[in-house]
Parts: structure tokens; C-alpha cells; sequence
């Protein structure tokens, strides 16, 4: 397996999305008591259609969600609205008609249930027979980029050229490399691609490898389905993603990473949730403006 992924794709590209969303989101308790924390909105769209908008405009337009209890209504989502389309037409509100039109048709969503939130990895898994014997990605549902960001269509050309697993890092500051997956890495000689040795969860900070974390993005050859069958419940009781890719890496699988360096918003808690919401909102040339001068003002005034 060349270390230098340039050559032309020697497997498949991955046509299809995974999105597991069944977890408990205990970050945001109480507000996900009752509502997805993916139907949050991020201005006037929910996270999840950000998401699925990532996958669709990386080439993934048959996109998998992984529901659980109490998260129907993140499939309801994605479908027709012809009462609030006539009522938009009836108003000539033709910019908003258009975005819920946009919604509907941005992939073709499939949605499987994972009874119980026993991790990661097993939700991964109760994508099997939806995926079959084909490479996919997993979309973690509470973090996405900006709108046009390559890194997905990247990972799905190095995936194709390996065959592999290809994951996504982020620096972070060593202080904080306990809090997340860090991978051990070793250059491939093409900037930002590394290849990957080895991967452990929650290290102390002393015997963390790097300070490169695993953000929620992964492309993922049909084999991890038998890894994680194999794959004993781990930390917090869970079956584990990373030890699922942790086998078959042991048993040879090449692993990649792509070192990510742009905006990530990350809306699995409260503050990151806000820090999205008030980034994106002051991109939109409709609020945008103004919302700019009241935050200005709002920082600026005795009151913070
Ligand atoms: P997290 O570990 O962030 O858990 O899961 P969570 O439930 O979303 O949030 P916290 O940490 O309790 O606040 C990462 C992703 O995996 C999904 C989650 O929905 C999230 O998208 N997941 C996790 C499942 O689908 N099933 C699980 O059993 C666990």
C-alpha cells in the first residue's frame, strides 16, 4: 500500500453517509430531553442539515440515519411540506420557499434504529445491511464545516486510493488531550495526509502520542462491520468505534488521517452550539449586519 496516496483511485469511491444520532446527548440535558440536540437550529436550518448538506455536496446523497427513542422527528425533517410550500408561495417569500425545497431534496434519507444507545460502534454496525460490502462514511451529528469545506470529498479520494480507514484530526492543546481519541502518527511525505499507527482513547496527558484528536468524521471499508461484531463492550461499557478500527488495523488495514486546520463547529454542547450560531448567523447577509453592531455594543457595554 503506497505511503503517498497520490495515484489514481485503485477502489471504489464511498457513496453513501452514515449518520449515527442515537446517543443520549448528555452534554445538553435537559434541552434533549425531548428534542434531538440535531434538530437544534444553527440560525433557521437544523445541525442535521448541515450535516446531510456536508455529505450531498461531498457526493454522499443516499445518507443513513441511526435514530433512537425520541428521535423520529429528525427524520420528519426530510419530508415534503406542500401545506408550508403553498403557504410560502402565497406570501412570495420565494428565498425562504426555495431553502425548505432545498432541505427536501438534498439526499435520499434512509433511517434505521438502534434500540438501545450501547456506543459508537455499535451504531456504526446497525448500518450493515444498508451499506452492504461497500466503503461509507460516518458523519458524527453534532459537528460540521463550513459550508463548500473539502475535507470530506478529500477523505473519500484518499479512501478510495487506500482502501483503508481515513480519519480526521484536529490540534489541540496538550492540556486537553485527555478529553478525546488521540492517534499516533508517522508523515506520509504530502502536507496534512499522516499515516496513522495507532489510536487511544482519553490518554493522560503525559503518555498521550500527539496532540492530534479524532474529530467526528470517517471513511471506513465494509470490513469494520465484522471488526466490531468482534469488539467487546470498552470504556463507559460501550462497544467503541475506535477498538472496532483499532482490530483491523492490527490486522493490517491501512489507517489515514487528513490534519483538518479550518472552522469545525462542534454543537454536541452548549457553548460550541453558540459559538456556531453566532459565527454563522453573522455571516448571513440578511441578519448578519446587524447582529455584527449588537454584539459589538453587547460586549462593549458595562452589562457583560
Ligand atoms: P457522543 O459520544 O458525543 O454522545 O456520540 P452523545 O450522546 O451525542 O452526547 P454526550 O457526550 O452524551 O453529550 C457521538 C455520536 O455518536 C452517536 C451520537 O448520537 C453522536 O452523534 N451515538 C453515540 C449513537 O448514535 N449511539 C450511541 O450509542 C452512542
Amino acid at each position: 500500500m503506497s505511503e503517498q496516496p497520490h495515484h489514481p483511485s485503485a477502489h471504489p469511491r464511498a457513496v453513501k453517509a452514515v449518520v449515527p444520532a442515537a446517543g443520549l446527548a448528555t452534554r445538553f440535558l435537559p434541552a434533549t430531553k425531548a428534542v434531538p440536540k440535531e434538530l437544534f437550529p444553527v440560525v433557521d436550518k437544523p445541525v442535521l442539515e448541515y450535516i446531510v448538506g456536508e455529505a450531498a455536496s461531498a457526493g454522499l446523497k443516499d445518507v443513513l440515519l441511526i435514530t433512537g427513542k425520541g428521535k423520529t422527528s429528525m427524520v420528519d425533517h426530510f419530508d415534503r411540506r406542500p401545506d408550508a410550500e403553498a403557504r410560502l408561495e402565497a406570501k412570495g417569500d420565494l428565498v425562504r420557499l426555495a431553502a425548505v425545497r432545498r432541505s427536501e431534496e438534498l439526499a435520499d434519507i434512509y433511517a434505521c434504529r438502534q434500540h438501545e444507545p450501547l456506543g459508537l460502534g455499535h451504531a456504526v454496525g446497525c448500518a450493515e445491511s444498508h451499506v452492504g460490502n461497500q466503503p461509507f462514511a460516518v458523519l458524527l451529528a453534532d459537528e460540521f464545516t463550513d459550508e463548500g469545506d473539502p475535507l470530506l470529498s478529500q477523505m473519500l479520494d484518499l479512501q478510495a486510493q487506500t482502501g483503508g480507514i481515513v480519519l480526521a484530526f484536529i490540534e489541540v492543546p496538550w492540556e486537553e488531550v485527555s478529553r478525546y481519541g488521540v492517534a499516533s502518527v508517522e508523515p506520509t511525505g504530502t502536507e496534512d495526509v499522516v499515516r496513522v499507527t495507532g489510536l487511544v482513547e482519553k490518554p493522560a496527558r503525559d503518555e498521550a502520542p500527539s496532540n492530534l484528536i479524532v474529530v467526528g468524521r470517517y471513511v471506513l471499508p465494509p470490513t469494520i462491520f465484522e471488526a466490531i461484531r468482534k469488539t467487546e463492550p470498552g470504556a463507559g461499557g460501550e462497544i467503541q468505534l475506535t477498538d472496532a478500527m483499532v482490530r483491523l488495523m492490527n490486522e493490517g488495514t491501512p489507517v489515514h488521517g487528513i490534519i483538518f486546520r479550518r472552522i469545525r463547529h462542534d454543537t454536541g454542547q452548549p457553548l460550541g452550539y453558540l459559538q456556531a450560531l453566532v459565527r454563522l448567523a453573522s455571516q448571513r447577509e440578511d441578519i448578519g449586519p446587524e447582529l455584527r453592531a449588537w454584539l459589538k455594543e453587547f460586549v462593549e457595554s458595562e452589562l457583560v
